[in-house]
């Protein structure tokens, strides 16, 4: 199991940008855990990550867009040796200064259950709280109502309703 503590040390020994996850996971010690806010992934990875999870598939130059103005984007990496490979994804959209919400939040199955969608999840939260943000949403599909909860959100806080609006 990976631990869930906040504990993460930058990566030099890696060679790619972003912060280690310290884990307890004996049985994985030749595989390490990366988080990243590099907006450079590609696209066809990350396309393959949200096929796994069966999510629609969504227009390539628009995922691109959605990424380029992004506030946040986290990404999370299987790093063996000097190859990384795409386990983890959430972004978040922001007006910069009180409000942000999180969308796209994904764990390839092979690695879901270990913890890693936790640390994701409050690393995400990290980096938002270091910019000051105090107000983060998001809207969550039913099943996963109870991860969300485990991270301390709240569903209709104060009576307060999500709502939606769709072209007819
Ligand atoms: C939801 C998702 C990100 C969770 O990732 P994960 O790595 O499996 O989650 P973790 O192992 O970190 O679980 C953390 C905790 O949440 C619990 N949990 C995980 N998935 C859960 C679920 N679907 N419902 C309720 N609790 C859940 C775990 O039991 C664990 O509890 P604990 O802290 O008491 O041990 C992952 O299942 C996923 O990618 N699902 C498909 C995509 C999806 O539905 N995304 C959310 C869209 S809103």
């Amino acid at each position: 199991m990976f631990n869930n503590s906040d504990t993460v040390a930058t990566s030099e020994a890696t060679g790619f940008k972003g912060e280690l996850l310290t884990t307890n996971d004996a049985a994985n010690n030749d595989a390490q855990i990366l988080f990243s806010t590099e907006r450079d992934i590609d696209l066809y990875e990350l396309e393959e990550l949200c096929d796994r999870v069966g999510w629609a598939r969504r227009p390539l130059r628009k995922v691109k867009k959605a990424i380029h103005y992004s506030f946040l984007v986290v990404s999370m990496w299987e790093v063996k040796g000097k190859r990384r490979r795409l386990i983890g994804f959430a972004r978040a959209t922001s007006d910069h200064a009180f409000n942000a919400t999180i969308w796209d939040v994904v764990v390839d199955p092979r690695f879901q259950n270990r913890g890693l969608g936790k640390a994701m999840m409050k690393y995400t939260i990290k980096k938002l709280r270091s910019a000051d943000i105090s107000n983060i949403t998001l809207f969550a599909d039913p099943q996963v109502v109870n991860f969300y909860r485990r991270l301390g959100f709240l569903v209709d806080p104060e009576g307060i309703k999500g709502m939606f609006w769709y072209p007819e």
